[in-house]
């Protein structure tokens, strides 16, 4: 064989290039596998190696799973309009015992697809608003995320069964306390919760992979754009108390650039402190 490819006779000329064209294309085949190869091993995230623990003990959390089965089956997943179907989110929606976070003249309307009540003028946001912001992050167990506007401390812990890093503020004192004592109880131990104005973001922390923010400014607070990672995502509403808001998603890209996509229209409590100025 290799003596009639080097001296090619005229006779075996056709049949010389035959294996050219034979070894030719084998050697593209594997050129271009090769160079799929690399496509794959490049476009391929890296999975994360950390995991989220969920063996909280709790009795909250074997109460009213059949309520909360309902709510995320009709109010969440089943949403007509912007229905929720990352598994995770829905499976974190149904284990937290949102009916622990509001206050117990409340408790029977837990389970309802609506916002309530919780004391100071504030509100917990409808499990539909916490399911979707929670969605709109993307999140991975190994991300570091910010909460601006702890309130009860139910979406903190939401994000609490999705990763390991969360930092919550609240600028109401007894809320912040209240909610920082029953996520310790339950067993949020990744979860810390901070008093003061989250418009400053939590700088000694920074920066996170993501930001959700849950009471709404006007425009949104410099210091938490500089505080987003790089490929970083936020979720905030923005706009005036009585006039229109809508829920803004903002990602920055590698090179720091920021962009926004604006979502439905909503109505969230002010963000105060700062923000008011
Ligand atoms: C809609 S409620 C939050 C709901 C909360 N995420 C939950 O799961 O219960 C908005 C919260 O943002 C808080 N808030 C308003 N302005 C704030 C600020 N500048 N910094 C931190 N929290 C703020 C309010 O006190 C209120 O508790």
């Amino acid at each position: 064989m290799a003596e009639n490819r080097t001296i090619p006779t005229a006779k075996s000329v056709p049949e010389f290039l035959g294996q050219i064209s034979d070894s030719k294309r084998k050697a593209d085949c594997i050129t271009i596998f090769s160079l799929f190869l690399i496509l794959l091993v490049w476009r391929t995230p890296v999975l994360s190696q950390e995991t989220v623990q969920h063996d909280r003990v709790h009795p909250g959390f074997s109460e009213r799973v059949e309520e909360r089965e309902r709510m995320v089956k009709k109010g969440i997943a089943g949403y007509p309009y912007h229905p929720v179907k990352d598994p995770l989110v829905l499976q974190a929606m149904r284990r937290v015992p949102r009916h622990l976070f509001v206050p117990k003249e409340y408790r029977k309307l837990a389970y309802r697809n609506s916002p309530l009540l919780i004391g100071h003028n504030q509100t917990i946001s409808q499990p539909f608003i916490v399911a979707h912001m929670s969605e709109l992050l993307e999140l991975e167990p190994e991300h570091r995320v910010l909460e601006v506007g702890t309130g009860s401390g139910y979406q903190a812990a939401v994000l609490g069964e999705l990763c390991n890093h969360v930092y919550t503020i609240e600028i109401v004192v007894p809320l912040g306390r209240k909610a920082e004592k029953l996520l310790k109880e339950l067993g949020y131990n990744q979860v810390q919760v901070r008093i003061g104005d989250g418009y400053e973001g939590w700088p000694e922390a920074a920066p996170f992979d993501r930001i959700i923010v849950t009471c709404a400014p006007e425009k949104i607070p410099q210091p938490l754009l500089e505080q987003l990672a790089p490929d970083g995502r936020m979720v905030i509403p923005v706009g005036r108390q009585f006039g229109t808001q809508y829920m803004v998603e903002v990602t920055k890209d590698r090179k720091g650039r920021i962009s926004q996509k604006q979502h439905y229209p909503v109505r969230f409590v002010p963000m105060t402190g700062k923000s008011e100025e």
